[in-house]
């Protein structure tokens, strides 16, 4: 990136993490940027299509196994707080909000998410669908949730973690995710993550590259956002989608990809970035796991494992930890 003129106080977090992901030799952009109204649109439109299997099968899940999940957490013990990261639209969630408020559960519930439009999106939902339930947004991201978590009460915590979004993380960064949240928590406390699991490569593939051009629309968003916020001149169409997945290491890397040289300016930054033809954005990671892995990052973190409750194809776990 060219230094011009620009004095880098004052910047947004969005504005700081594009400059230092775009100044890289390999450039990069955080994939929580994904997020804004247009992307919350596209990732509801991407949980629709028949290729995403994870949400159907996770909602599979909760809906069929409800009642072992909320008897394996106790939730008619005492008293909890249910916090829940990443809630997006609350869709699988509300399958547990229905259960928990059927037996009576005594409960806040606590969604955090990235995205202000879409938390108050289901703020609005709840107050209709479940009126009398108490609920207190986070709008942060993960670790600045983490960091939250001690100060909402004395209340046993009880943590959703769904949608595969540890998979979001390469393994190092869900090991101090994993260790940040275990030293926020007091025993008894428990998590139930959710998580997407290695399978046949190919189903993975179309998750991820669909014919429908829904997920190349919300990786290429991502430049749209930077116009529109940051002022950049990006042409969506000067770059392509492009997505693979590494069946060994579990991992599916999107990227964007320059069709050309070009030169983009940010005239919020005052700054020019130079792309090479073929040159990539990496802009996400979607890890899969097999059990055994899953079960080794979190025991090493020092979770103990209650259980795994998976769809009948086993494509995906909703894995119960306690402290
Ligand atoms: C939110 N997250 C778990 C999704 C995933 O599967 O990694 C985001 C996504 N990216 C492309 N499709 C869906």
């Amino acid at each position: 990136m060219s230094n011009m003129k620009t004095t880098e106080t004052k910047l947004t977090p969005f504005a700081r993490d594009v400059l230092t992901g775009l100044e890289k030799e390999n450039k990069s952009l955080p994939s929580k940027y994904f997020y804004d109204e247009e992307g919350d649109r596209l990732f509801q439109q991407i949980m629709n299509m028949p290729e995403y299997y994870l949400t159907r099968c996770e909602f599979e899940i909760l809906a069929e196994q409800r009642n072992e999940i909320c008897d394996a957490i106790g939730t008619t013990d005492a008293p909890f707080n249910l916090i829940e990261f990443g809630a997006g639209d609350g869709l699988k969630t509300k399958l547990l909000l229905k259960h928990l408020t059927d037996i009576n559960a005594d409960f806040t519930y606590y969604p955090v998410d990235i995205s202000s439009n879409i938390l108050n999106e289901l703020k609005t939902g709840l107050k209709v669908e479940f009126p009398s339930l108490q609920v207190n947004p986070v709008h942060d991201d993960y670790f600045g949730a983490l960091r939250q978590m001690e100060y909402f009460n004395k209340r046993r915590n009880v943590t959703l973690f769904l949608g595969s979004n540890i998979g979001n993380f390469h393994y190092d960064e869900a090991a101090v995710f994993l260790q940040q949240f275990v030293a926020g928590s007091r025993a008894g406390d428990m998590l139930l993550l959710g998580v997407d699991l290695k399978k046949d490569p190919k189903v993975i593939s179309l998750a991820y590259d669909d014919p429908h051009g829904i997920t190349a629309a919300f990786n290429l968003n991502l430049l749209t956002r930077m116009n529109k916020e940051l002022g950049a001149d990006f042409n969506p169409a000067d770059f392509r989608h492009y997505t693979c997945y590494e069946p060994a290491s579990g991992e599916v890397l999107s990227y964007l990809i320059s069709l050309n040289d070009r030169q983009v300016y940010f005239r919020e930054l005052d700054r020019t970035v130079s792309f090479k033809k073929n040159e990539l954005i990496h802009t996400e990671i979607s890890k899969k796991y097999t059990l055994e892995e899953l079960e080794k990052l979190a025991l090493s973190q020092g979770l103990e494992l209650v259980s795994h409750f998976m769809d009948n194809k086993n494509y995906f776990t909703d894995t119960l930890f306690k402290i």
